[in-house]
């Protein structure tokens, strides 16, 4: 029996000539934990071509939300940027994932950092009511080139407050950070940086990180992981090593080479 189901698309945003984001419809036997992945393709000759994909909704949503880079030659993303409301796509039947709110210790402060796309899962875990109960205060960092990369800042800054259910929650507790690298712009500087030298910290009014404190998740390019683990470890943060075994971080990288 395949693993992989066919869906079909409800529709495209596209977001700056490199980044978009879809929705597709979703099986409602498939449960997942918010933060997971699932791999996602299309049949390309008679064969299904996939690459993991963050889930980029809520698990209450009828349907999944996937937000992806354009790369021109890449084998799936190249073919994925055409993609039209109802044209079909296989998503896999297993998501699964360590960026999840199970896997770390309790603690007072959630920092989710990310670049790029590595936003993705992050999405999903800020629109968790979960997240809201278990942290006084979420931040969310997303680090990007360009100001046109910061997908969803709207949707962030001027919706979420307002849902009917957690509104309030987000209100009190979410921290939105985006930041800039190679323009103008409010907030500037990489992730790394911006918590070395306590600008970050400077600019939300939060304390430096601690880990008696603060819990993080992290998700962007493999460099950037690495970073920002040094930054951690050499603050005595512990990671979680598998899934299930909890940690005072988190990480998985954005799947970006499509
Ligand atoms: P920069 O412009 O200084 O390279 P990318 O598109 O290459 O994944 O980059 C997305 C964002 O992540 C950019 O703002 C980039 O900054 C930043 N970035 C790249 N590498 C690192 C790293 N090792 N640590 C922190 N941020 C990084």
């Amino acid at each position: 029996m395949s693993n992989l189901r066919t869906e079909r698309i409800l529709s495209v945003h596209h977001w700056n000539e490199s980044l978009f984001t879809f929705r597709t419809t979703r099986d409602p036997g498939l449960r997942f934990e918010n933060g997971q992945f699932v791999m996602i393709g299309l049949e390309v000759e008679g064969r299904p071509l996939t690459r993991a994909y963050s889930i980029a909704s809520p698990n209450y949503e009828e349907h999944l939300e996937f937000f992806s880079i354009k790369v021109p030659d890449g084998p799936l993303t190249s073919r994925l940027q055409h993609l039209q409301e109802g044209d079909e796509i296989v998503v896999s039947k297993k998501p699964t994932g360590t960026l999840v709110l199970h896997d770390l210790h309790p603690g007072k402060h959630l920092y989710l950092l990310s670049t790029g796309t590595g936003l993705a899962p992050f999405m999903s875990v800020i629109q968790d009511p979960e997240t809201y109960e278990r942290f006084e205060k979420v931040i969310l960092v997303h680090g990007v080139r360009t100001a046109s990369e910061l997908a969803y800042s709207d949707f962030i800054t001027r919706e979420l407050p307002d849902n009917e259910f957690f509104g309030d929650q987000v209100r009190e507790k979410l921290i939105y950070y985006p930041t800039v690298t190679r323009e103008r712009f409010r907030n500037m500087g990489r992730v790394t940086d911006l918590i070395e030298s306590g600008k970050l910290f400077h600019d939300i009014g939060l304390a430096p990180l601690h880990p008696a404190r603060d819990r993080v998740m992290i998700c962007g390019s493999q460099a950037m992981i690495t970073d920002t683990c040094k930054l951690l470890d050499a603050r005595n943060f512990r990671v979680s090593h598998r899934i299930g075994e909890p940690g005072d971080y988190v990480i998985e990288r954005a799947f970006v080479e499509k």
